[in-house]
């Protein structure tokens, strides 16, 4: 293979404007920049992010990512084979963000517009990073998605179940604000939790006794709530004990359920006969130790390689989106200055929408 590719990438779906040059030359992806502008500040006051909020940051910076991309790269605009943006699911505010600054681009430019589902760049990550072939399992785990899917082609994604309600992210989130501890949850979480009794505390383990690999994750959370009011009318409040096993028995939940649940999804792609079994994961929620050790167990006993992404490209960002807009650059599709903005658009069209919006806004 000797086609060379070069596109920039634009993300602003939820909280974090990106911007990225990814080049495929010889059948290798290179990565030549990859900017990304976080926003935790700006949401720190409300506990969450604020639609309005983002959408005003994504449009004033979002093209000074690009401008900041495309030096580090050291390339200019019309080096570029085409244009690929987010468009959707996420904040409406920011994906039109992000989408009026693409067509300004490729429309000043002349470059093609590329629309990627930025579901399918967390999704086709793997393939950038490990040269992964299709098909494998994917399981997304981030603060606004949870999803398994069989990922059998750039625009062939089948979902075998998702959450109904939270992100994990979302659900690590609202248990560090329950206990007092700093956001982002989930790395809090996780270090309270080292010190922790997972076994002192009773967690449920939400949609076991159901089949299938749908997940739920807002229950934990009331459970810990309870758990957590009940010892402070006992007590008058939480020792550092309290906490940590509160933490460690949250998260066993939480890592016990999804490697069950990977484990029937496992089952399901296996039937497919797949030549080298993969299961990749993306997402911050990824990080977490306890989850992944989890995860990588149900490989080890069925046979799977497992696959992380590092860290940085597991979270959001926009390497992931030129990567995806390559995969469809090579097969052709392309879109027009019609390009709309989703703020739902899930991967698998023939499955039902999972109902459940969080406050990382629509999971699909
Ligand atoms: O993928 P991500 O950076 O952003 C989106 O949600 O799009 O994921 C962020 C989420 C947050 O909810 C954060 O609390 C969670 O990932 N997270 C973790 C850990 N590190 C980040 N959750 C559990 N354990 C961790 N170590
Ligand atoms: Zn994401």
């Amino acid at each position: 293979m000797t086609e060379t590719i070069t596109i920039l990438g634009l993300e602003s779906s939820c909280d974090d404007s990106a911007a990225a040059v990814v080049r495929l030359r010889g059948g290798e992806a290179v990565i030549l920049s990859s900017v990304v502008q976080g926003q935790n500040a700006l949401h720190a006051d409300f506990g969450g992010v604020v639609p309005e909020i983002a959408a005003r940051a994504h449009a004033e910076r979002i093209d000074l990512c690009v401008e900041e991309a495309l030096e580090a790269a050291g390339l200019p605009l019309r080096a570029m084979d085409a244009v690929a943006v987010t468009a959707g699911p996420g904040l409406i505010g920011g994906v039109l963000a992000g989408v009026m600054c693409a067509k300004g681009l490729a429309a000043g430019a002349g470059l093609p517009l590329i629309g990627v589902n930025h579901l399918a760049g967390h999704a086709l990550t793997p393939r950038l990073t490990d040269g992964l072939a299709f098909p494998y399992l994917m399981l997304l785990v981030s603060g606004g998605h949870c999803q398994f899917l069989i990922v059998s082609g750039p625009e062939d994604f089948s979902r075998l179940g998702g959450t109904i309600d939270d992100a994990p992210g979302e659900a690590f989130d609202k248990t560090a604000r329950l206990l007092g501890l700093t956001q982002p949850g989930g790395p809090e979480v996780e270090r309270a939790a080292q010190a922790g009794d997972a076994a002192r505390f009773a967690f449920p383990r939400p949609l076991l006794n159901r089949p299938g690999c749908d997940l739920s994750f807002s229950g934990l959370k009331t459970a810990l709530l309870r758990l957590r009011d009940g010892l402070v009318a006992e007590k008058g409040g939480l020792t550092a004990a309290d906490r940590a096993d509160l933490c460690a028995g949250f998260q066993e939940a939480v890592a016990d359920v999804l490697a069950q649940k990977a484990r029937r999804a496992a089952a399901a792609y296996l039937a497919m006969a797949p030549a080298a079994p993969v299961l990749a994961v993306a997402g911050g929620v990824a990080a977490n130790a306890r989850i992944r050790a989890g995860l990588q167990a149900v490989c080890a006993d069925l046979d799977l390689r497992f696959v992380a992404p590092p860290l940085a490209l597991c979270t959001d960002n926009a390497a992931m989106i030129a990567w995806a807009g390559i995969e469809r650059f090579r097969l052709g599709h392309v879109d027009g200055m019609d390009l709309a903005a989703r703020p739902r658009w899930p991967l698998d069209q023939t499955q039902p929408a999972l109902i459940g919006s969080g406050k990382r806004g629509a999971k699909a």
